[in-house]
């Protein structure tokens, strides 16, 4: 059987590379063997196949037996079948090598099973006649295809600027030898001097004639071979000719120093207030990073040795300043300059803050910052215009306070501090009173302004009366009426209290078959019995006078009160001497008085057009 390939092979053979020659010699004495003329065959059989050698030669008619012998160059021929063409038997030849291997057909075809590598021989197929030996002898080469090149003994890193064993390939057990070629990114790897070294050996294995081809690489890389891909082929010729099998490609670690250090802040953020957390991160350039680092923080003597990463805990605004780090060796330092953010609100006076009515309050808010921040003032949730500050505190002035101030630039930095203001103040009382149109009942009101709220209470000459109606209670004021129909003259009696002081007022009113002279007459406080408060002032203002003013004043009170009971004025002055009352009292009084003899002139005119 003949491969049709060494025909071609000849047509298109060039001048062969020195380095391919003796891969190619085999393969021009296969193409040589076919020459015309020279009469030599050749079969090209794949190892472990069966080579199957024709005899090609014309049986002749009187063939008395055909035989096959191989022979090798300097040693004597070897017979190992034969056939009877008379007897039609088959003899094997007692060859160990091809003891149960081969088979001669009836047209003298010898098949060799298994073909190894020794069976590359010239095998002679012998036709005889009684007269004639015809000869014709046959070359047989055998291929095997090596395994897939390997890159084994692999380093586990290359170093920059060391020339170091990168790994060797192996193609295993392959015939004829083939050679190895390194490449780097698909690039022929050759020497250079210092850089590539690579070292060929090849393992023949006697039992089988097979190659174990091995090329070891030396490398110097630099820091691009990062990713480069290492592979390496076999070539190879095969019964159709040339072959090549690529390795698996192979990356390698390719460790070089750290040229630059750098020190940076790990954080969503990009301001840090007090109270963070800074963690600094240190990082070098080399591979395989550095794994440690000297921290150098303000306020530290000596650098600190850590991981790459360094946290500051909570931090304070004396935590700003320049933060660097460097190798361990001290060498490839980085900086980074740092500020911590800061927002102090101080509020002045703060929390709950009890005054009294009439009293000044100075307020004040002040901010210290890393950077300027503005303050708002909020009361009662709704925004301010101007700085709160009182220098007469009245009861709508209760509430609130918060001062807020937010440093914009750094998220999360808002201060605020809360006054909560509560203005207290005695009760005091004016009444009225007023006749429904229809003249059927009189209303009369108990005008009532005190903090905290005061309970009133009504008391008339024929007894304890209950309240009809009470307004709400806004900035201190609240307004308690009832609505009487008296059926004689009466004398009501208002009697509104807090924590501070217990004050009473009484108006008199007249039966309700008399009007009213003044509808809207009105009428303030004009005692008050507990003196808590103002007992303190008094006492603060004038220690020594104390028991002496009282004594004087009580005797005094209960003089003009039996006085003036009698001219119905009864307690009026007598109050605002014992308890200093305030300002509007005497103004009411005297209003008072005026009313009350305006009434009398009214209430004689109406009953005398009543009459
Ligand atoms: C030789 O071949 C013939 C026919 O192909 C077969 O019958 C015989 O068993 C073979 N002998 C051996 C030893 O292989
Ligand atoms: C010779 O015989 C074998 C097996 O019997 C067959 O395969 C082959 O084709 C034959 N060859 C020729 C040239 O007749
Ligand atoms: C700062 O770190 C500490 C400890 O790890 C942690 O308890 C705290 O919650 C952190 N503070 C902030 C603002 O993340
Ligand atoms: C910063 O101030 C805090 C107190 O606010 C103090 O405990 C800490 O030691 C100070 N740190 C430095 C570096 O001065
Ligand atoms: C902060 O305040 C200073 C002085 O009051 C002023 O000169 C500066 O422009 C202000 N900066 C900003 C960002 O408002
Ligand atoms: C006041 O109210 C109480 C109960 O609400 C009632 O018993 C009493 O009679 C009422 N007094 C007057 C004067 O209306
Ligand atoms: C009631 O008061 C009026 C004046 O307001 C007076 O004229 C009248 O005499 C009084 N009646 C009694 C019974 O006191
Ligand atoms: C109310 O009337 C009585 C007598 O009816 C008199 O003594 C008293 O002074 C009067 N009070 C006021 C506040 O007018």
């Amino acid at each position: 059987m003949e491969s049709p390939a060494p025909a071609a092979a000849r047509a298109r053979r060039p001048l062969p590379s020195p380095s391919l020659l003796v891969l190619r010699v085999g393969w021009l004495l296969a193409a040589l063997c076919l020459r015309p003329g020279l009469g030599l065959h050749t079969v090209n059989t794949v190892y472990g196949d069966t080579i199957v050698l024709p005899c090609h030669l014309e049986i002749p008619d009187d063939l008395m037996f055909g035989k096959w012998k191989y022979e090798i160059a300097n040693k004597p021929s070897e017979f190992i079948a034969f056939r009877s063409a008379t007897k039609k038997n088959v003899q094997y030849d007692d060859v160990p090598e091809y003891k149960d291997r081969i088979n001669l057909s009836e047209n003298y075809t010898l098949s060799i099973n298994n073909a190894r590598i020794s069976d590359e021989k010239k095998f002679v197929c012998m036709l005889v006649t009684e007269e004639n030996v015809f000869e014709q002898p046959t070359i047989v080469k055998v291929f095997k295809q090596p395994s897939q090149p390997e890159i084994v003994s692999r380093a586990e890193f290359l170093e920059t600027e060391q020339l170091k064993m990168l790994g060797q390939c192996v193609a295993k057990d392959g015939y004829p030898k083939g050679s190895l070629i390194w490449f780097k990114n698909g690039v022929v790897l050759q020497p250079v001097d210092g850089t590539v070294a690579i070292y060929e050996q090849t393992n023949l294995d006697k039992a089988s004639g097979l190659y174990t081809l091995v090329s070891s690489l030396e490398y110097k890389p630099t820091k691009e071979d990062t990713d480069a891909q290492f592979t390496c082929t076999v070539t190879y010729f095969g019964p159709t000719g040339q072959e090549t099998i690529r390795s698996e490609p192979v990356v390698f670690d390719i460790h070089y120093p750290t040229e630059r250090v750098k020190i940076e802040v790990v954080s969503q953020r990009n301001t840090i207030k007090e109270g963070d957390n800074i963690t600094l991160k240190c990082s070098g350039n080399g591979n395989p990073p550095p794994q440690e680092f000297l921290f150098y923080i303000p306020g530290e003597p000596e650098p600190i040795r850590s991981s790459s990463l360094y946290v500051l805990i909570d931090v304070r605004r004396n935590a700003s300043g320049e933060y660097r780090c460097s190798l361990t060796d001290e060498s490839l330092m980085d900086s980074i300059i740092i500020t911590v953010h800061y927002l102090d609100l101080s509020l002045i006076p703060s929390g709950e803050v009890i005054k009294q009515i009439g009293e000044a309050l100075p307020v004040s808010c002040t901010i210290s910052s890393s950077r300027n921040a503005t303050i708002s003032w909020l009361k009662d949730n709704a925004r301010l215009r101007s700085i709160p500050s009182f220098s007469s505190l009245q009861y709508q002035d209760a509430g609130n306070y918060i001062c807020e101030t937010t440093l914009q630039e750094v998220e999360g930095l808002k201060k605020r501090q809360i006054l909560t203001l509560i203005v207290q103040g005695k009760p005091q009382i004016k009444m009225s009173k007023r006749t429904s149109t229809d003249g059927l009942y009189k209303t009369v009101a108990c005008h009532v302004e005190g903090f905290p709220k005061p309970a009133v209470q009504w008391t008339s000459t024929g007894g304890v009366i209950n309240k009809t109606e009470e307004t709400k209670y806004i900035n201190g004021k609240f307004t308690s009426k009832i609505k009487i129909a008296p059926e004689e003259n009466v004398t009501l009696t208002c009697i509104a209290e807090n924590q501070l002081e217990r004050t009473v007022n009484s108006l008199n009113v007249s039966a309700i078959s008399i009007p009213e002279s003044d509808e809207l007459e009105e009428k303030t406080d004009d005692n008050r019995e507990n003196a808590s408060d103002q007992a303190k002032l008094i006492i603060g203002i004038v220690v020594g006078l104390l028991l002496a003013a009282l004594v004087a004043g009580v005797a005094y009170w209960v003089c003009m009160k039996k006085s003036k009971e009698a001219n119905g004025e009864p307690e009026k002055e007598a109050a605002q001497n014992i308890q200093n009352l305030p300002r509007s009292a005497s103004k009411h009084v005297d209003k008072d008085l005026g009313n009350i003899e305006e009434n009398k002139k009214l209430e004689e005119n109406n009953h005398k057009s009543e009459a």
